[in-house]
């Protein structure tokens, strides 16, 4: 990416939490640095509409932007707006020390993982840890080998093994391999170039292990699990009651015999059973996240985020669509006690009031708030939850 150790520093500490909605700062203990909301304007309201009109101009946008090198990747912008690793690392140590404790946590397991920032940082922070990843999309995860991954270095890289499947199928799961000395050689490449991102759509070079001992099975060589998370409100992914069970039951099979946890989140308030569109601006591009009519029978809706590039004064519309059913908080911990986890406890925070946020210019409301540990919590208009689950 060609940019130094010291500005990559601040861009850490300035890049505040993964949070779809708002993204607000927290870094799950210390003091992290916001950024402000973008209001909506008149001309973006009339977007808004148009946006919602132009499902078929989408396709052309994502397309386009395949074949663009002046643009960063939807993958980047995703992990610049979207994402904060150190700060779910500290909550996920805070959590085992709390829950478990007796030992340091070394064994993750990002399930949903995308491009597996999360995983990377994790084997950043201890020479000894481990990382395992499984996501559906592997144009994702190649991009995370390309990107996050050869940047960590050689000893790093051998610690994390990505897995190309379903979360609800983990025996299918199959190990994604990539060149290494490919990986080291492209990141100086890169580095001198100055470039980016590598092509996120060139998925030939990663290849899916069929070899026995690569999937992800009981007898595999991987260690126990410590913890197991799955961010980003991926669980809403699962929209079946039974498909969520199953999931958690794959879940604790995979976590230590000596104790673990499974960490999740969750969205929720007013707001969030509505339709919304919320922005927010960052140096180079407005991150958007649009939120669809909310069926209550159902309990679901569809997201889509979108990202205006600035410079490039150009729109990549539904670079990420999602169809999600809204868990609520009592359903998730009832299915993670039927899955066999033996306590489960709530993180929850208030963040900022989406109605203030489109009538006053910036965001104070929410800022460093932190997550705290609550059995009862009044209905807001937003709030986000860590759900954990205590294996022992
Ligand atoms: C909301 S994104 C979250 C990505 C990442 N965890 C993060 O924190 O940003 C959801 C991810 O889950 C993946 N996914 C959805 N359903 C899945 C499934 N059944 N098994 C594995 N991955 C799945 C998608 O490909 C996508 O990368």
């Amino acid at each position: 990416m060609g940019k130094s150790g010291k500005k990559q520093k601040k861009k850490q500490e300035r890049r505040s939490r993964r949070d779809f909605k708002i993204n607000d700062s927290d870094d799950g203990g210390e003091d992290g640095l916001g950024e402000s909301i973008n209001l909506p304007s008149e001309e973006d309201e009339e977007e808004n509409e148009e946006t919602e009109d132009d499902e078929e101009e989408v396709v052309e946008d994502e397309s386009v932007e395949k074949g663009r090198t002046d643009c960063p990747s939807k993958f980047h912008l995703y992990q610049e707006s979207v994402q904060s690793p150190k700060g779910d690392i500290s909550y996920l140590q805070k959590f085992f020390l709390m829950y478990v404790g007796g030992r340091t946590p070394l064994h993750l397991q990002e399930d949903f993982c995308g491009t597996a920032l999360l995983s990377t940082e994790w084997l950043r922070s201890d020479p000894r840890r481990t990382a395992v990843g499984v996501d559906l999309d592997l144009e994702a995860l190649t991009w995370c080998f390309e990107n996050n991954i050869n940047k960590i270095g050689a000893d790093a890289c051998s610690r994390i093994s990505l897995f190309h499947g379903n979360v609800l199928q983990p025996m299918e799961a199959k190990l994604v391999k990539y060149d290494l000395q490919d990986l080291v050689k492209n990141a100086t490449i890169n580095e001198s170039k100055g470039c980016l991102d590598s092509a996120p759509e060139d998925t030939t070079k990663a290849q899916c292990s069929d070899s026995a001992g690569n999937e992800l099975t009981e007898n595999s060589p991987l260690p126990a699990r410590d913890i197991v998370c799955a961010f980003n409100y991926s669980c809403c992914c699962l929209q079946k009651r039974k498909d969520l069970i199953l999931y958690f039951e794959h879940v604790h099979r995979a976590l230590s015999r000596k104790g673990g946890i499974f960490v999740m989140d969750v969205y929720g308030g007013t707001s969030s059973e509505q339709k919304l569109r919320l922005q927010r601006k960052f140096p180079n591009f407005t991150y958007v996240w649009e939120q669809a009519e909310f069926d209550i029978i159902r309990r679901t809706t569809r997201i889509s985020l979108h990202f205006k590039l600035h410079k490039q004064q150009w729109k990549l519309r539904h670079a990420f669509s999602y169809s999600w059913r809204l868990w609520s908080l009592p359903e998730i911990k009832d299915c993670l006690e039927e899955a066999g986890f033996q306590s489960v406890h709530f993180w929850i925070r208030r963040m900022p009031d989406t109605r203030e946020m489109k009538n006053s210019i910036g965001l104070s409301a929410g800022r460093n708030v932190k997550y705290e540990e609550l059995s009862t919590f009044q209905q807001q208009d937003a709030w986000n939850a860590y759900v954990v689950g205590v294996a022992k």
